[in-house]
Order: structure tokens, then sequence, then C-alpha cells
């Protein structure tokens, strides 16, 4: 299985060797003692001793990034370290070695994945930050070809992580991270949870696809549901991501292909690997950009052609100005001569492609005074800190407010309350201070510290065992009831328009609602002399509540708030246990007979529906009214009557049409769908990827069927 290279770990060990063997502590292998002869060699060593340092920052760096999916540092100060190793490489020729962090590409694969080698290797791009260096590379091509017209495409580079698909006659059979650039990870079953990546190309066009096609993109996080899911992580006490990026590595690098379908990651394709027959390529990218299009691949929303540099320039600097109305995250342009015969023809150095370069715009940060921290209580009771900022404008709008996730990440930054800082926009949507700017204390910040008891309701506060957060211990905490209607109401769960953060600080407030079941006593006298709230906006309110009542019971069951409980683990709850009398009555050993849930879900479900507060609460809510999955729409228990009336299935793997609807089909004429495989299970419907249920159901013998032979017996 595995194919290993080492050549990054070679060279931090050689790098860290030498190190050691300065300070008299280690022996040296040969490469050690290439190195070693090299840091040795010059006058002053000066340099080398630089050289050899930065080598060893960049591969710190180059390895959590790739390897972990984190970063220390930001991109630009990566960039000026590795912008300086090269220009002293460039001056010392002889310093360079084969594993310099600038001789090669990305990190080294990871073990969990398969490792697969790419039929192209992926390589990087260089990087520019200036309107000179743009100039310098047309003028290079030109040079490089001679008295030929170089038409070039500008388009946003998405900062996500890159992916090679390989689709053979069509039918994608890989999918592969870059990895070391020639050998990545096999993500293929992570890939496809992604709704916009299609599993078989579309010919319709051209009636046929190419016998093989390696197309290359980027897998990215949605700059939108990063905010929410960041929301959630510091809810749950987890650590937030950075950035987009990051969080699309980090899901990427997931075992379980649920919870990568749970986080919802995009894609945009921008380029080709190896193609079969080569006729299958255009001439130029612009057609190419209008190929994957047409095989149903997402691309760029936008690119631009030019002629020349000032051409070029001209859309970077429109791209600059509307690139953050993009859903992904565009930290810069990539600028690509446009005829694919001339990209062969300029070939490429040992990293990136002479045909095409990146330029990175200036991240935008802005100097600001943290006023205050102040600390927030969130649904479950954790305790967040919260930057109050002198309003400071940044990156398309005001910032007052910030999140500091925990008391960690403040004493990780050293922040102080009084101290001016620097602000920016994570992800282009989150604004977080990124750094202190310590030379300008003059003694007066003052250290920030926890509140030991609950800001809101007075009461203790515990750290929990294993998580940076702290919790308000009190379930009756205000604070903790009010962020809990606001989520009950939010769109992801009972979606009640018109009940937004401020009408339920209004309702709490005025004494009217205490938990998410007094929503559904409110009427028109008790609304109408609150702030805003005219006849129609009342009764627009009103007859929205009202209406939540018949919301399915996935949404029932997201809105409740059970720990560890989100979108798609409820509607797989749903789906399995059709009402939420039977959930509730569930056994541990039910629960985790269900794909998705394992024993630290089950164990935390069962014990949610065993409080007494919850069973007061639900209590609450039946009597008023709402579907505890009864009357879901699309009804939850089988027809009485039809061809598949007692048959019980199972589904299992990646199906082409979503499960829940697969499950309705089956319900609709009179079959039952159960969540695990048992002596009981008539069928086994099995996607593709099919894995531990499929093993089951063939050891029992029970009839497995693929998607269209079900389609076929169901007619
Ligand atoms: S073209 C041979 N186009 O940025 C490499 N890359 O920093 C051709 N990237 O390795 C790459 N957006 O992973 C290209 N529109 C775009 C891109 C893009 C993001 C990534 C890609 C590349 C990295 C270089």
């Amino acid at each position: 299985m595995a194919l290993r290279i080492f050549p990054r770990r070679c060279s931090k060990i050689a790098i860290r060797t030498v190190w050691r063997y300065k300070n008299g502590q280690s022996p040296m292998s040969t490469d050690d003692l290439f190195s070693f002869a090299a840091d040795q060699g010059g006058p002053s060593g000066g340099f080398r001793d630089r050289i050899s340092d930065l080598r060893r920052q960049i591969s710190h760096h180059d390895r959590l990034y790739y390897e972990q999916a984190k970063s220390e540092i930001s991109d630009r100060e990566y960039d000026a370290l590795y912008r300086e190793l090269v220009d002293l490489e460039r001056a010392h020729p002889d310093s360079i070695t084969p594993d310099s962090p600038t001789q090669k590409v990305g990190g080294r694969p990871q073990g969990a994945f398969e490792q697969v080698r790419h039929l192209v290797p992926m390589q990087s791009l260089d990087n520019t930050y200036s309107a000179g260096e743009i100039g310098d590379f047309v003028e290079r091509l030109q040079r490089l070809l001679p008295g030929e017209g170089i038409p070039f495409t500008i388009e946003p580079k998405v900062d996500g992580v890159a992916i090679c698909l390989l689709y053979e006659k069509g039918r994608l059979v890989r999918a592969a991270t870059r990895g070391d650039g020639t050998t990545g990870d096999e993500v293929t079953r992570n890939i496809r949870t992604i709704a916009s990546i299609p599993q078989k190309l579309d010919v319709k066009l051209d009636g046929k696809a190419p016998d093989m096609l390696e197309v290359r993109g980027e897998i990215y996080l949605p700059k939108e549901t990063f905010a929410r899911i960041n929301a959630e992580r510091d809810e749950q006490g987890l650590p937030t991501f950075a950035n987009p990026r990051n969080a699309a590595a980090g899901t990427l690098k997931q075992l379980d292909p649920n919870v990568v379908a749970e986080r919802k990651l995009s894609a945009v394709f921008y380029g080709y690997g190896a193609v079969e027959p080569s006729s299958a390529l255009p001439v130029r990218m612009e057609e190419f950009f209008g190929q994957l299009k047409a095989w149903g691949l997402p691309v760029n929303p936008r690119h631009w052609l030019a002629r020349d540099a000032a051409e070029v320039m001209a859309a970077i600097e429109e791209l600059g100005g509307i690139r953050r109305e993009f859903p992904f995250e565009t930290d810069g342009a990539v600028i690509k001569a446009d005829l694919i015969a001339q990209h062969e023809r300029l070939g490429s150095t040992s990293k990136a492609p002479r045909w095409a370069i990146a330029y990175k715009y200036e991240p935008e940060q802005a100097r600001t005074r943290l006023l205050d921290i102040t600390v927030q209580v969130g649904r479950s009771g954790v305790l967040t800190p919260v930057a109050e900022l002198e309003p400071v404008f940044v990156a398309g709008s005001t910032v007052a407010r910030a999140t500091l996730h925990n008391e960690e990440e403040i004493a990780r930054k050293d922040l102080r309350i009084g101290d001016w800082v620097l602000v920016e926009k994570a992800g282009d949507v989150i604004p977080a201070v990124v750094k202190v700017l310590t030379e300008e204390r003059d003694g007066s910040e003052r250290v920030f510290k926890m509140p030991t008891q609950c800001p809101v309701c007075g009461s203790v506060v515990n750290r929990v065992e294993g998580e940076v957060a702290v919790r308000c211990a009190n379930p009756g905490c205000a604070a903790q009831a009010r962020r809990r209607i606001e989520y009950f109401a939010g769109r992801t769960a009972m979606d009640i328009e018109g009940l937004g953060e401020s009408m339920v600080t209004q309702l709490c407030d005025a004494g009217l609602v205490n938990d998410v079941a007094d929503l559904y006593t409110l009427n028109a006298e008790q609304l109408l002399p609150l702030e805003r709230m005219g006849e129609k906006s009342v009764s627009n309110l009103l007859a929205a509540i009202a209406s939540s009542r018949n919301q399915p019971l996935w949404r029932l069951l997201t809105a409740l708030g059970i720990p560890h409980v989100g979108v798609t683990v409820a509607r797989t709850l749903a789906a399995s246990f059709g009402t939420l009398d039977r959930l509730a009555a569930a056994s541990e050993e039910e629960l985790v007979a269900v794909e998705e849930i394992g024993p630290i879900m089950a164990t935390a479900i069962h014990g949610w529906f065993r409080e007494t507060a919850v069973n007061t609460l639900l209590g609450k809510l039946r009597s008023a009214g709402l579907n505890f999955g009864e009357r879901d729409p699309r009804g939850s228990a089988p027809a009485a009557e039809g061809p598949l009336k007692g048959t019980t299935w199972v589904l299992t793997g990646t199906l082409s049409i979503p499960r829940e609807e697969v499950a309705e089909m089956i319900r609709a004429k009179g079959g039952k769908v159960s969540g695990s495989v048992s002596a009981k299970t008539t069928y086994l419907l099995a996607g593709e990827e099919a894995g531990s249920k499929l093993e089951k159901a063939q050891k029992l013998g029970v009839t497995i069927l693929d998607e269209k032979a079900f389609l076929g017996l169901i007619g």
C-alpha cells in the first residue's frame, strides 16, 4: 500500500543533527556531514548559519502547515523568511542542497491515508507582492518566446487545499491532496461527500469524456460556514480554526467522511494534470475553464484576459476590488499564459511552472486599542472572552469586537487590557486580534483574569477536563437560556423568521420567555408594547412561531441543542428513530447501532434525555403542539400497504440520491428503514464505498442491492 518518501523529514533531521553536533551531542550521517562541511565552509559562516536557521524555521512551518494544518506565523511572515532564503541561496549558489525547502513543494504526505503518486507532479507557484515583478514575469516570458504574442489569464487565487481528481472515462476514480507534489493522501471517500464535485463528468456537449483526466483545483470551506463552525467550536470549548484554509485542511484529514459531509466543503477547479488523449485539452486556458464548467466542475466565478503587463495589472486591481465578495478566501491573483501549448515550451523549475505566477494582495490589518475584555456566556454555559476594541475600519467594515476564544489564547498572545493591537478579518469575515504591539506599552496595561463566577448569574464556573473552556455550571442561567432560544429559532434549527438576537433579548428582558417552550405561549398583547413591534410585525412573528410547530423532527432535534447533535446527526437520528419518543426511549446500545453514532455521542444523547429539566421542557413542548415526528411531512412511518410491506432495509455507502429520500421511497412502499444490520434485515442497499455494514450483511447472508437494482425493484 503506502508508497512513502521522506525528503522533508531528511532535511529536518540533517539540520537538527548538525546543530546538535555543534553542541557535542550527536553523530552525523553523510547528509549531515555535507551540511556540516557547508556550514563550516564560509570565511565568516554568518550567512550559512542564517541559511540553516531559515531552513529550519521554514521546514518547521511547512510541517505545521501541511501536516497539521496549523500556522504559527502569517503568510506574509512566512513569505518573508522564504524570500530571504531564496535571496541568500541565489547569492551563494553553492549552498543550495536538494533538501532545501526552496527545492521542494508542499509537505510530506501523512501516514493515515493511502499514498498515491500523481500522474503529473503538482507544483507550486512563484509568489510576488509587487507590480514590478509582474512586469519582470511578463518580460521574462517574452524573452523566452521571442516574437510571439503571449496572452494571459488572470483569476482569483483560492486559499484552500490543493486537490487532484482523476476521472477515467468520465468517472471519478480517485482524489488526492498535493502532499509533497509527487505523492499525496488518497482522500476519495472524503471528496465524494462534496456535493459540487460530480461523480461523473457531464458529456452532453462533447459526447465523450477523455479516457483519463487529472483536474486540479482547490477545496475550500465557504467563509460563512467557517464563521459558523468557529462559533460552534467556541461554544463546545473546542479550539477554533485560524482561517478557512486550516479548517478545510483539517476537515479533509478527517478519517470519518460523515464529519466531512457535515462541514460542507466546496471546490474550484482551474488546472489540468495528465490528460489522455491530449486532444481533449483545448488550445487556451480560457476555453479550458469553459470545458471544466461544461463537465459540471465548479470553476472560479470570474477570470480576466490580458495581452501585456499593464492589462495584467489592471485585472489584478479589478479583482482586488471585488475579491471579498467571493464565497472563498482570496489572498491573491494567479496569472497564467493563456495558450496551453506555451506551457509545455516554457516548462518549469523544480518547484513551479515558468508560465504562471501568483500575485499576493497585502493583507489588510489595522491598529487599534484593546479597551476592555468582556465575557460572554454561551448556550451550553461556555464563557468566551471578547475584545472590546476602539472601532476601526478593516477589510471592508468597522470592527469593534472580536472573540478571543478562551483564556489560553489570551495568554498565548500576551494580550493585556489597554494594549495597542493589530486586527484583521480571519477568513475575511471574523474580526480577530492577531498581535500585540508590545513596543507601545507604557506599563498601564492590565492582565485579564477569567472570572471564577458567571458574569450573568453569579454561579461558580468549572473548567472541563480536557477542554480549554470554562463553563457556568448553572443550567438555569439567564444568559444560557437566551442563547438557547436564539439557537432554537436559528436558520439551521427551527428557522423562525423575525426571532433574531435582538428580539430574543427583548423577550427575555421583558420576562415574557424563560425557555423555548414559552415562545409558544406568546400573544399579541404581550408583543405590541415591545420596541419596533407594530401590528404587522407582531402578527408575522406569531405566525412564524405557530408554523414552526410543524417543522420536521430533524429540525426540532437540532434546535434542542442536544450535546453532539448538529444538523447531520439530527437528520440521521430522525431517519433512524422516526419519532422523538422512540429516540428518547432508545438505549445506548440502540444508539450506537446507528451508523455515525459513536459511544461517546450515544452516552451523551442517552444521558440528556434522562435529565429532569429536559423532560420538563419536552413535556411543555409536547403540550405546545410541536411535531415530535408523528407529523413529519414525508411520513416516517411505513405505509400500511405496499409491495415492500414486511421488509426491513438498511442503507449504507454513498448513494446518488439523498439518503432521506431513498428512505422515504422505501417507506412509501411499505418498507421499514433501520439504522443497523441485524438478522431482521431483509435488504442492504449498498452505495459506493460501503464499509462495515456491507461486511456484516454479507456475513449474515442479507440480500445486497446496489442503487440500480434498488431503483429497478421499486420501479
Ligand atoms: S494554478 C502548477 N490557479 O495556489 C501550479 N493555482 O500557491 C498551477 N491555487 O499550487 C497552479 N488558486 O494549489 C492555480 N486559480 C489558481 C489557484 C491556484 C489557488 C493554489 C494552488 C497552487 C498554490 C500556489
